[in-house]
Parts: structure tokens; C-alpha cells; sequence
């Protein structure tokens, strides 16, 4: 069991929102998303009460990867504003308590980047070395297709490395001159006012000198093969950056590894604040799934002496309600249990409306990695432009015209409601937010957990097949918070509705 936490950091009490800048709002009339747009629906974060929000890459991109390619890592693409409009970004999410944090890359620039155009430009450019070339390339494979992580650049005749797209090559972090103007990078927006960073796959950052082959084994993901202890000593020195700044200013940290406790060896006083754990994103509509991954979670984390990051969705998965079968209840379920887990919560934009993955037409195609659907624009109202200024660069998600967030807000049963009242328990409740996590045993399709703390025991009971079920509890319970609304404040009687979860609080 895990021990309750004293005096939270915001970053472990608070629930942060991710924003995909392209799909959140257009102000500018060009069909892609904008800081106006941000700007315009700050008050939809304050209403559901989230403490931050994350953007993904806003800097000046050449959009290969839609952002993930960065070519100025210290001015925002004009598509999405301008440093002024960034700086009030900043200053009215400040007004409403919200913090601000980037979405900072640092394993791979664009190949339009300067440096990179310098490096390739000769085998005794300066800047050759920042990059990672070689005459021979080693076996290693790139992320979203199958094909070498190596590319022939005929001007010298070497190849170099890139993990992602051949725009995208890799920066070469054993090179100190790279971790200085990286840092560097850190410190012109933290100087601006951030309140800290998402880091890219970072544990990327790390490479064995010698790029040694990789084993000859087709299974497993390749881009995770590649991580090397180094990254380590690299988020020592980005943390010492950080820390430089007063405020709390934090690093959450891309760890795609698929071990929980390498995962959980990256977090911690000395490199970044909070690594993602995945785990739930591939964990099956199953309570035994959801139970499993949430002990792996919590033994690496209390291990390592970390603070868990949680997340259900994001910018590269299907929609969680998607891949749950697309049943609402399903997702009401799987809300109410990320927003009670010990662990900071991460919510992609548009899961507290319920959204569901939109189908792409083959033609309109446009994410090489095959991410275009979780990536469709947030329908505001139920105006037939839904509250967009141009028409979106991708398709609506299903039912825009009754799933959006006007309808759904102005709907005390939806599930935008509900994730609005989870919020708000999970910031009152010293349990809720800072306790500590015991699994129960439960009947069979039941996931059961206390979290127990400064104000006392909570019960968190999740159904997750149709039929309703009995569950017996010792002692007498209130419903705190449920799923079916209408449960809320009832004597808990030990029935489970099928599909649904309560939160219980003793009855005295
Ligand atoms: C991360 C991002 C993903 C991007 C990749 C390369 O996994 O989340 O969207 O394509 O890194 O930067």
C-alpha cells in the first residue's frame, strides 16, 4: 500500500487537459485551430475545472508531423498565432487559475530546422555533429512505417538517423552543445511565463554511442528497444533547469516504454516531475484488465518513489469510448475511475463531451502515422458550423449537432456533467486527490478501490458488465458521486446498476 501524500504539489493534486491545438477552435476562418480559439474557450476549462492545460506543438513547423516537427523551437507557427497571442494565451488562462504548459521536443528536430540544414550541408559543418550520421546505418526501424530509421543524404553520402519521418531527424544529445541550446529553449519560455513542459518521447533523448543493431526479433516496439540509461543523466540537468525557476514549474514526460517500472524510474525529485504510464490505454473493457494495470501502475510508481500520471486518451490513440465499443456508459465509468485513481489525471479534449473517433474518408487522409481520427475537431454548439470559424481540415466526430459542448453542458445528466462534479470532488477531497490506493477483492466484472486519507475512507465500486450486481460492503455508505446522476446522496443499498460506478463515503 502506498502512504498519502502530506502537501501536494499542484501537479499532483490538479487534473490537467490536453489541447490539440489544429482540432480545438478556429478563429481565424482558415479551418485549423488557433490561440484565439484557446483563448475564446477558456471559460469551457474553467466551468469543467481543470488546473492546466498542455498544448501540443505550437512552434514554427513545416507540419510533417503536424508540430512534432519543429524548425523554430522559439516562435509559434503562423498558423496558430503569434508570440503576442501566446502571451495573452498565458495571461488569461493565468486569470482563471489555469496554468500553461508546452508541448517541447526534444529527441528530433525538422529537417527545416537550421541546424539540421547546417549539418547536412558538409561533413565539417559545425553543426554536423548534432545530428547522428553514419556510413553505415544500423538496423533500426522508424516508428510509423516499416522502413529504415536511416536515410542516404546524397550531398555527403551519409545516412542519418531519424526515429519518426525522414523530416525528423534525431538530435545528437551526447553532444553538449545540443543539451545547452535545448535547455536553452527551456529557459526562453519559462523567461515567457510557462508553467513547465510536456517532453517528447523523451526517453529517446539517451542513445548508446555506439547505435548498436538491435536484436533480431520482430515483436515489440522498436522506438522503446532504443531507450539507454543516459536519458537519465540528461533529465538531471533539465530538471536542475527547471528548478532554477521559482514556482513550481513542472516536466511530464513521454516515457514510452512498455515496462511500468522503467516507466516510474524516470519521475521523481532529481529528473521529471510525472511520466506518463500508458498501461490504461491498452487495457481491454475488462475489470480484471483495469485491475491489473492499476496494481502495475501503483507498485512501480511506489517503488520508485514517483507520483503516478494517468491517462485514458490522447493525440496518438483511438478515443477510449471508441475503443470500449463506443457505449457511453462505458466511458462515464472509465471517467469516474481515472478521476479517483491515485495519480495525476490527463484529459485529451472532447473525452468530457463523450466524443467518439470520426471516420476518415480515405481521401481526406492526412496523419502519416494514422492518427486522423482521434485528432477531428471539437464541435462547439449545435450550429451547423458548430462554432468554427472555417470549415475544419478534418471531419466532424459522430453526432456534432447533440455532442457538443453547449449541448452537453446545458444537460445535468451528460457526461460532461459528470466529469465537471468528478473534478470538483477530486479538488475538495484531500482523500480523493492525495490518498492513498488499496484494491479490493469484488465480484466478478466489479473493480473495487479505497482510497483512504486525511478525510477518511472512500469507496470507488465500477460495474462493468450490463447486469447489475451486489456487491456487499461492512458498514454503512452514502453515494458521493455516481455515474446515474440521480444515485447521488442516496444510502447505499449494495446495488450496482450494469455499467455504472458510485463513489462511497461512510454514512458517519
Ligand atoms: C510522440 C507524439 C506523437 C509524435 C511523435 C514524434 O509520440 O505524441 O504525436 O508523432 O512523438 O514526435
Amino acid at each position: 500500500m502506498t502512504t498519502p501524500l502530506n502537501d501536494p504539489a499542484w501537479w499532483q493534486r490538479g487534473v490537467i487537459y490536453q489541447i490539440y491545438p489544429r482540432s480545438f477552435a478556429d478563429e481565424s476562418g482558415d479551418g485549423i485551430g488557433d490561440l484565439e480559439g484557446i483563448v475564446r474557450h477558456l471559460d469551457h476549462l474553467a466551468w469543467l475545472g481543470v488546473d492546466a492545460l498542455w498544448t501540443s506543438p505550437i512552434f514554427t513547423s513545416p507540419m510533417a508531423d503536424f508540430g512534432y516537427d519543429v524548425s523554430n523551437y522559439t516562435d509559434i507557427d503562423p498558423v496558430f498565432g503569434t508570440l503576442e497571442t501566446f502571451d495573452a494565451l498565458i495571461a488569461a488562462a493565468h486569470k482563471r487559475d489555469i496554468r500553461v504548459l508546452l508541448d517541447w521536443v526534444p529527441n528530433h528536430t525538422s529537417d527545416r530546422h537550421p541546424w539540421f540544414m547546417a549539418s547536412r550541408g558538409s561533413r565539417d559543418n559545425p553543426y554536423r555533429d548534432w545530428y547522428l550520421w553514419r556510413d553505415r546505418p544500423n538496423n533500426w526501424r522508424q516508428a510509423f512505417r516499416d522502413a529504415p530509421a536511416w536515410t542516404l543524404d546524397p550531398r555527403t553520402g551519409q545516412y542519418y538517423l531519424h526515429h519518426f519521418l525522414p523530416q525528423q531527424p534525431d538530435l545528437n544529445w551526447n553532444n553538449p552543445a545540443v543539451r545547452t541550446a535545448m535547455h536553452d529553449v527551456l529557459r526562453f519560455w519559462l523567461d515567457r511565463g510557462v508553467d513547465g513542459f510536456r517532453a517528447d518521447v523523451v526517453h529517446l533523448i539517451g542513445k548508446d554511442p555506439a547505435l548498436p543493431d538491435d536484436p533480431d526479433d520482430p515483436v515489440g516496439s522498436r522506438v522503446a528497444w532504443h531507450y539507454h540509461p543516459l536519458t537519465h543523466e540528461w533529465l538531471r540537468e533539465i530538471r536542475a533547469v527547471l528548478d532554477s525557476y521559482p514556482g513550481d514549474r513542472m516536466m511530464v514526460g513521454e516515457v514510452n516504454l512498455s515496462d511500468n517500472a522503467q516507466v516510474a524510474s524516470h519521475a521523481g525529485p532529481e529528473q521529471l516531475h510525472l511520466a506518463f504510464d500508458f498501461t490504461l490505454t491498452y487495457a481491454p473493457w475488462d475489470a480484471r484488465a483495469f485491475r491489473e494495470s492499476i496494481a502495475a501502475v501503483e507498485d512501480a510508481t511506489s517503488a520508485a518513489g514517483s507520483w503516478p500520471a494517468l491517462v485514458l486518451s490522447n493525440h496518438d490513440v483511438p478515443r477510449h469510448r471508441t475503443r470500449y465499443g463506443g457505449d457511453e456508459r462505458r466511458a462515464m465509468v472509465a471517467a469516474l475511475i481515472l478521476l479517483t485513481l491515485r495519480g495525476t489525471p490527463f484529459l485529451y479534449a472532447g473525452e468530457e463531451l463523450g466524443l467518439e473517433d470520426a471516420k476518415i474518408p480515405a481521401d481526406r487522409h492526412v496523419d502519416p502515422g494514422g492518427r486522423d481520427p482521434q485528432r477531428a475537431p471539437i464541435p462547439w454548439t449545435s450550429d451547423p458550423d458548430h462554432g468554427w470559424a472555417g470549415k475544419p481540415w478534418l471531419p466532424w466526430p459522430p453526432e456534432p449537432d447533440t455532442r457538443n459542448a453547449v449541448s452537453q453542458r446545458r444537460d445535468t445528466a451528460s457526461i460532461a456533467a459528470l466529469y465537471r462534479r468528478l473534478l470538483r470532488a477530486r479538488h475538495d477531497d484531500a482523500t480523493l486527490h492525495g490518498g492513498s490506493l488499496e484494491l479490493l477483492d469484488a465480484p466478478a466484472g466489479v473493480l473495487a478501490y479505497d482510497r483512504v486519507g486525511p478525510a477518511g475512507r472512500r469507496r470507488v465500486l465500477a460495474n462493468f458488465e450490463d447486469s447489475p450486481v451486489e456487491v456487499v460492503s461492512e458498514g454503512s455508505w452514502r453515494v458521493s458521486l455516481a455515474t446515474s446522476r440521480q444515485r447521488e446522496g442516496e444510502a447505499f443499498d449494495g446495488m450496482l446498476g450494469g455499467t455504472a460506478a458510485v463513489v462511497l463515503t461512510p454514512a458517519d
